[in-house]
């Protein structure tokens, strides 16, 4: 019988199988065949046998290394140390094949040549090394400009869709702003310094291909002020199906608008009386379904921001939140300097209040919303409730009262 049976049989089915491609690597790797045993070992025990955590850094960062050890390593001699080092991606994940060839050779050189692209968070992910290699591969990594990531008590590394490079919805240059974050918040990356992580991630427009409004703390998605654009005469080529729904992508081959569109808008601000389509655009939630149905008919306006919303994440103190609207519509032009400044306010007013493991949107559910609203200088906006009409984030202090009895108004007119 082979060593690794259970593995083998991961093998046998239609789809590609990491356990043919660790094979491989350890033909070459000896620390690659370690862990097909300790993974064997594991299915057969039924529990793992990875140590959990511990702090491993090198020169100068405290962060973008996450130390690993084998609870059996007198067994597994390669993986008595298996750091896996997270390595900041590009904006949007444009490499060259030469900068691809690249990171794989330094892997090889220092560290088990198992990686992973980009997997929940974003950033590249160099799977298994010794603590003596973590500080030679750092240097070549930074050598070749590729900076360390973000993990721990860090600000994570930001991530963006590719925006404006291969998007016409993108309402602003993603790519951009990832990178200028990137750079702008590079001590609270390297240095943890948090209650808990701390993520950004940039789209470009309410489809959220990056899924920011369900796993970024600062959530920044592009959207359009004004109305939609429509093209009247591409809406009659859907309708007669010269055009095809989607690009050809959708579940019908021909368009019906009324059944299709409007009837699926979901704030019924649509209308269609089968030569023109109106759209009430003050009704208008950006939810994009009629662009993506007839892209070459319908786009975004052309005053072009982002929302900015706050508060996602995976459940751990809480349960696992969505971001909520924090500013309805923000400009988003180099230098961001707006959104700088509200991040800065926001990590400023965690990391003071927070406790640890405590993420900003728990921390705000906590001591409530009119609490971050003051501290972080923004106005409360409706849309910083959470659910209309029954449970509100803000709450009117008495003071407030009192300034509406000297004649303060609060509803801007
Ligand atoms: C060699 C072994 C392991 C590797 C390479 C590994 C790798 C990773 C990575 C790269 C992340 C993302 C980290 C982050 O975003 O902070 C992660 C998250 C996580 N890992 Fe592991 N892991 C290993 C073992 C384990 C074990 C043994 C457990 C549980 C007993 C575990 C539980 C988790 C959990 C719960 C998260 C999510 C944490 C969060 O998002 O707050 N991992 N792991
Ligand atoms: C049957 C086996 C496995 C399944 C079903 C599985 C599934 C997954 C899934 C669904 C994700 C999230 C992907 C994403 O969001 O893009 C993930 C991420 C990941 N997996 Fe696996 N995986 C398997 C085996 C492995 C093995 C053997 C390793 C390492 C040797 C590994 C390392 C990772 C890492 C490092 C991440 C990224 C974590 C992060 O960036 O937060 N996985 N895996
Ligand atoms: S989020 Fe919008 S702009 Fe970004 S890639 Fe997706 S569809 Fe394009
Ligand atoms: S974007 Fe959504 S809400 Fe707005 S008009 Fe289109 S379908 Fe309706």
């Amino acid at each position: 019988m082979s060593d690794t049976p259970m593995l083998d049989q991961l093998e046998t089915g239609p789809w590609p199988s990491f356990v043919k491609d660790l094979k491989r690597k350890a033909a070459q790797k000896p620390q690659v065949k370690d862990l097909l045993g300790q993974l064997e070992r594991s299915y057969r025990d039924k529990i793992t046998h990875w140590k959990h955590g511990g702090i491993v850094g090198v020169l100068g960062y405290g962060s973008g290394i996450i130390g690993r050890y084998s609870d059996l390593p007198d067994e597994f001699p390669g993986l008595e140390h298996f750091h896996t080092m997270r390595i900041n991606h590009p904006s949007g994940w444009f490499y060259t094949t030469e900068a691809l060839r690249m990171l794989c050779d330094i892997w090889d050189q220092y560290g088990s040549g198992v990686l992973n692209m980009h997997g929940s968070t974003g950033d590249i992910i160099f799977l298994g090394t010794t603590t003596d290699n973590l500080e030679p591969c750092f240097q070549a990594l930074a050598h070749k400009g590729f900076d360390i990531g973000g993990s721990g008590s860090a600000m994570r590394s930001p991530s963006c869709c590719c925006g404006p490079a291969r998007c016409e919805w993108s309402c602003y240059d993603t790519m951009e702003a990832c990178y200028d974050i990137t750079q702008e918040f590079q001590f609270e990356l390297h240095r943890p310094g948090f209650p808990y992580k701390f993520k950004f991630k940039f789209s470009g427009c309410p489809n959220d291909c990056v899924a920011a409004v369900a796993r970024a703390d600062c959530s920044v998605i592009g959207v359009w002020k004004d109305d939609i654009r429509i093209d009247q005469a591409a809406v009659k080529a859907y309708a007669g199906g010269e055009l095809k729904p989607k690009g050809g992508g959708a579940h019908v081959d021909k368009l019906d608008i009324q059944k299709d569109v409007v009837d699926l808008c979901p704030t019924q601000c649509m209308s269609w009386d089968g030569s023109t389509l109106k759209i009430n655009d003050r009704e208008c939630n950006h939810c994009m379904h009629c662009i993506n149905l007839m892209p070459q008919a319908l786009r975004p306006g052309t005053e072009k921001g982002a929302t900015i919303l706050l508060g996602s994440h995976a459940p751990i103190l809480e349960g696992a939140q969505m971001s909520w609207v924090i500013v309805p519509f923000m400009e988003m032009e180099k230098p961001f300097d707006e959104l700088k400044e509200l991040g800065a306010n926001i990590m400023e007013w965690w990391t003071e209040n927070g406790k640890n493991r405590e993420r900003v949107g728990e921390l705000i559910l906590r001591l409530g919303m009119r609490e971050f609203c003051k501290a972080v200088g923004l106005d409360p906006v409706p849309q910083s409730i959470k659910w209309p009409r029954c449970n509100p984030f803000f709450f009117w202090h008495a003071e407030d009262f009192e300034a509406e009895a000297e004649g303060k108004t609060y509803i801007k007119l």
